[in-house]
């Protein structure tokens, strides 16, 4: 069976956790593609020779999670090269037999606007922030505005920029626990499937 579910949604709104779970509920694979953008980016040297050459390696790595990797991310992903350079993986990986979560900015867009269930989870910007500051620490307002830096710079960018497909479902976890959020999610993946 070919069956994608494509969730996309800014920083920290809850989609890796509603992915994840997803994912484990109907035994579909799972691919994080905010981490091949922190691949490149943490790579370091040319951005696109570093996206046209990643490995499992660099995936593997143990400081793609960090803030700055998320802004390194953010920086490398308006370039159209380096997302051209990912397209092909990321569309093989959602047309695996045996069904594919892939969450992202841009996978109900322009990886997989054809993706079966369409997802767009969201919350505030203060709710964001609020909780990637009880995982990292620190200055709470920096957070928040880093949240609001990128954003800005994933929403404003020309290629692909992060925007709920025409026919996502939106999920607002900004008053939602991660449970419900993932009830909700399975509850539209479910209806789909039949
Ligand atoms: O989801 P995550 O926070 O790991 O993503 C890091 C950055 O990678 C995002 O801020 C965004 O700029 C970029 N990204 C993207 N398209 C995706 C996934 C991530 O441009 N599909």
């Amino acid at each position: 069976m070919i069956f994608t579910v494509a969730i996309d949604g800014p920083a920290a709104a809850g989609k890796g956790t509603v992915s994840r779970a997803v994912a484990a509920h109907f035994g579909f694979a799972h691919l994080d593609t905010g981490l091949l953008y922190r691949a490149v980016g943490a790579k370091g040297g040319d951005p696109v020779a570093a996206a046209q050459s990643l490995t499992q390696e660099d995936l593997d790595r143990g400081d793609l999670r960090t803030l700055e990797a998320g802004q390194a991310a953010s920086r490398v992903a308006v370039i159209p090269e380096v997302r051209a350079a990912l397209v092909a993986f990321q569309r093989s990986f959602a047309r695996r037999e045996g069904g594919a979560v892939l969450d992202g900015r841009d996978i109900g867009t322009v990886i997989c606007p054809d993706a079966e269930v369409k997802l767009y989870v969201t919350a505030s910007a203060e709710v964001r922030a609020h909780r990637r500051w009880l995982e990292v620490g620190g200055d709470e307002a920096q957070v928040l505005a880093e949240v609001i830096e990128r954003d800005r710079r994933d929403s404003e960018r020309a290629e692909a920029p992060l925007k709920p497909a025409v026919d996502a479902v939106l999920i607002d976890t900004s008053d939602l626990s991660i449970a419900a959020a993932t009830r909700a999610a399975c509850d539209i993946v479910a209806a789909r499937l039949g």
